[in-house]
């Protein structure tokens, strides 16, 4: 178990008002992790303090094992950081913004050519990229910026809701390319508010609100934190329900509750959709037709509105 981020109690206080309070939590090499909560919860306070751009109130994070208060320049060799804002020059093509970061970056004047080539590739805009930025989308932007994060190799790459604001192709552009550079071994620290976002990237999950982090853990942790259950709701012809499949479904381990919805059966269960074969079996020995199925699971979304009594979005 090697952290390669390793957050220390990090609390932020902007003239009085505390916007970060007291966050610790490890990444480690390889995983993918996701920073989910609202507008307002620490998100890019907390990014800024790893990233060396704001000095924290107090505390420290450890990134591959360099302090971000006391060996700051080692902190940024390791990191990579896409912002929620654009830092590019409108005038100039993607290639020669590029050409800029790679210099601003110190990436050798000798492999700097191959480079930006390899992280054009990587976004998926080599063929674009003698265009000036100023024709460029929003989303082409960003996708940029992660190109710019990526020219000097990082260890980990952060990225602060990269998809606010975007068109729906480039969000699925950046959701795909950062998914592929983790698969290729690349640590990610992923901040959003959509929690789809974070359940398709990210092995592992801290959900903030105000300043502080108020559940972490595997996308399946976190979901049974909720203490919901799943509700299966199986489709058939009303008529043929009768009464022996009902108390047969009842009878299943890991069956909570069956209820008759006029021509549908819904189960309740705190096993989930493993139960589905079992399900299924037993209206085919009954001979109950099965018209669909359909598994609603509690999500991250009921996760937060039973920690907080609010949405993700206001
Ligand atoms: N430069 C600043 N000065 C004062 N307050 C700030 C500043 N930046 C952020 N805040 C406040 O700190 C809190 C956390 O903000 P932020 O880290 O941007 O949250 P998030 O990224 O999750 O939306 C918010 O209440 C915000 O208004
Ligand atoms: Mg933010």
């Amino acid at each position: 178990m090697d952290a390669l981020v390793v957050v220390l109690n990090l609390v932020k206080h902007y003239a009085g008002h505390a916007a970060v309070r007291g966050v610790s939590f490890e990444v480690r090499g390889g995983e993918a992790f996701g920073l989910l909560g609202p507008n307002g919860a620490g998100k890019t306070t907390t990014i800024g303090m790893l990233a060396c751009l704001l000095e924290p109130t107090s505390g420290d994070a450890l990134i591959a094992g360099a302090s971000t208060r006391r060996d700051p320049m080692a902190v940024r060799r390791a990191i990579g950081v896409v912002p929620q804002e654009i830092a590019l020059y409108p005038t100039l093509t993607a290639r020669e913004n590029l050409r800029f970061w790679a210099r601003m970056y110190e990436v050798a004047d000798g492999e700097a050519g191959r480079r930006i080539e390899e992280v054009l590739d990587i976004v998926g805009l080599r063929d674009r990229a003698g265009e000036r930025i100023d024709t460029y989308s929003g989303g082409m932007k960003r996708r940029i910026n992660i190109a710019v994060g990526l020219l000097h190799r990082p260890k980990l790459l952060m990225l602060d809701e990269p998809t606010v604001g975007v068109d729906p192709q480039s969000r699925t552009n950046i959701l795909e390319t950062v998914k592929q550079l983790n698969r290729e071994g690349l640590t990610v620290l992923y901040t959003s508010h959509y929690m789809e976002e974070v359940e398709f990237l990210c092995d592992r999950i801290a959900i903030m609100d105000l300043g502080q982090i108020i559940a972490m853990g595997t996308h399946e942790e976190l979901r049974l934190q909720v203490g919901e259950r799943d509700l299966i709701s199986i489709a058939t012809h009303a008529a043929r329900i009768g009464t022996v499949l009902p108390a047969s479904l009842r009878a299943l381990p890991g069956v909570d509750d069956v209820r008759m919805r006029e021509d549908r059966l819904e189960v309740l269960t705190t096993t989930g959709r493993r139960l589905l074969p079992q399900i299924v079996t037993q209206f085919v020995t009954h001979d109950v037709p099965i018209l669909a199925i359909e598994v609603r699971e509690p999500n991250l979304e009921s996760l937060f509105l039973h920690l907080t009594g609010k949405g993700l979005r206001d």
